[in-house]
């Protein structure tokens, strides 16, 4: 029996969007642009730089600072995306890796007077899952220091902290579009930056990006559209032994160094006029989970940093006991409702850097206990409900 199935993560991407897409076809960068200038009135930034993916955007900044400075070293957390440090190194740096707290699963802002050298170039200051990190706090700890703050917004488009946008607070901030993401274009990133100077070199390094080409964007349609009907519950449900082998958590070896297209630019400048909507849809969802699971003893919710709103890409849960989370895991599927351990080691399991395995114990911990939940804005009411009452039945 067809068996309808919310995925973990899912944006409603309409015919129509996948219509303007196609309209976009060899638009020569017009419809780029027009996605740049939505971007920077959205965030309230003074410029917006597209590149191919999250990736891709991070290593222009990168690149861009490295002509700034010649230090050559990047703090990040030990808990995040692995194919960040994949960025670092082709721009010629070298990643450093610092802690989270075990309680806002974000990077330890008190261990940075530890981690920060004289070589530091820069601290990527990640807002996972969509919630907020000590931003404020980083800031300070590089004050006067010549060490500059990226922020990665990948999974936190929409994220709010103190009225402001994620990503206009460091000296740069950049955003996914991958098919996960906030506002998913199948693939794509964004850079958002108020220095004219860093503007100027980010925007002299994407010139050596690659164009993707003819068949390459027509894929991307092709993709788009697939990823339009994913969402669909019942379709997901039909196709996910299709779709299964592309959710893979294997660790990347390389990244494609692309430009972003006219194509995916088309339906994200539809999905921006929607943001403020799907944010408010992600927050309300994240908060209904955490009131509903709030007071059992073997999970830790995330702690939401004062003044901040999330706007959750998912929301992760700390399971004590490891079991639990599986047999948790197990009756959502059964339930119809995807659930997923995310990435399940910390960066120095994967890297060979010289560190100790039990040099960032919390990212261990965290790798090792993290179930995420659904919380976007295609989860209804009634499997939000169903998921406290089964992880509430089995803690
Ligand atoms: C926290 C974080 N940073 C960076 C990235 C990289 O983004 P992209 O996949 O668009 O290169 C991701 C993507 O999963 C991510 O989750």
């Amino acid at each position: 029996m067809l068996k309808s199935r919310i995925p973990i993560v899912a944006m409603p991407i309409s015919p129509g969007d996948i219509f303007s897409g196609l309209r976009a076809f060899n638009a020569g960068g017009k419809r780029i642009q027009e996605f740049e200038d939505s971007f920077t009135g959205t965030l309230g930034v003074k410029y917006a730089v597209s590149a191919g993916s999250g990736k891709a955007a991070f290593y222009l900044i990168l690149k861009s600072l490295a002509k700034l400075s010649d230090k050559k070293e990047v703090v990040l957390p030990a808990y995040t995306d692995a194919g960040l440090v994949l960025a670092i190194r082709q721009a010629g740096l070298k990643p450093v890796f610092c802690d989270i707290y075990p309680e806002t699963f974000n990077l330890a802002a008190s261990l940075l007077p530890e981690v920060i050298s004289g070589n530091t170039l820069a601290v990527l200051a990640v807002h996972m899952f969509g919630l907020a990190c000590e931003i404020d706090i980083i800031a300070q700890a590089t004050k006067n220091k010549g060490v500059f703050v990226i922020e990665d917004c990948a999974q936190a488009l929409g994220t709010r902290i103190n009225g402001r946008m994620s990503g206009t607070i460091g000296d740069a901030g950049f955003y996914s579009f991958n098919r996960g993401k906030n506002l998913p274009t199948y693939s794509g990133g964004c850079i958002a930056v108020n220095s004219d100077e860093l503007q100027q070199a980010i925007i002299a390094e994407r010139e050596l990006l690659d164009e993707p080409g003819i068949f390459l964007q027509a894929g991307l349609l092709f993709k788009l559209a697939g990823v339009s009907l994913a969402m669909n519950r019942l379709l997901y449900g039909l196709f996910y032994p299709v779709i299964a082998p592309f959710k893979s958590n294997s660790m990347p070896r390389s990244f494609a160094m692309l430009e972003y297209t006219d194509i995916q630019a088309a339906v994200g400048i539809s999905l921006l006029r929607r943001l403020s909507e799907f944010s408010a849809a992600r927050l309300a969802n994240g908060l209904f989970l955490m009131e509903g699971l709030k007071g059992i003893d073997s999970i830790v919710l995330p702690k939401i940093l004062p003044d901040t709103a999330p706007a959750f890409n998912r929301l992760p849960v700390v399971f004590k006991d490891t079991r639990l989370r599986e047999k948790v895991h197990l009756q959502l599927w059964d339930e119809g409702i995807e659930s997923s351990y995310m990435y399940p080691y910390a960066l120095h399991q994967v890297y060979d850097l010289g560190y100790k395995e039990n040099d960032f114990p919390n990212a261990v911990y965290l790798a090792g206990h993290i179930l995420t939940l659904p919380v976007h804005p295609l989860v209804p009411r009634q499997n939000l409900e169903k998921i406290v009452e089964i992880v509430s039945g089995l803690c």
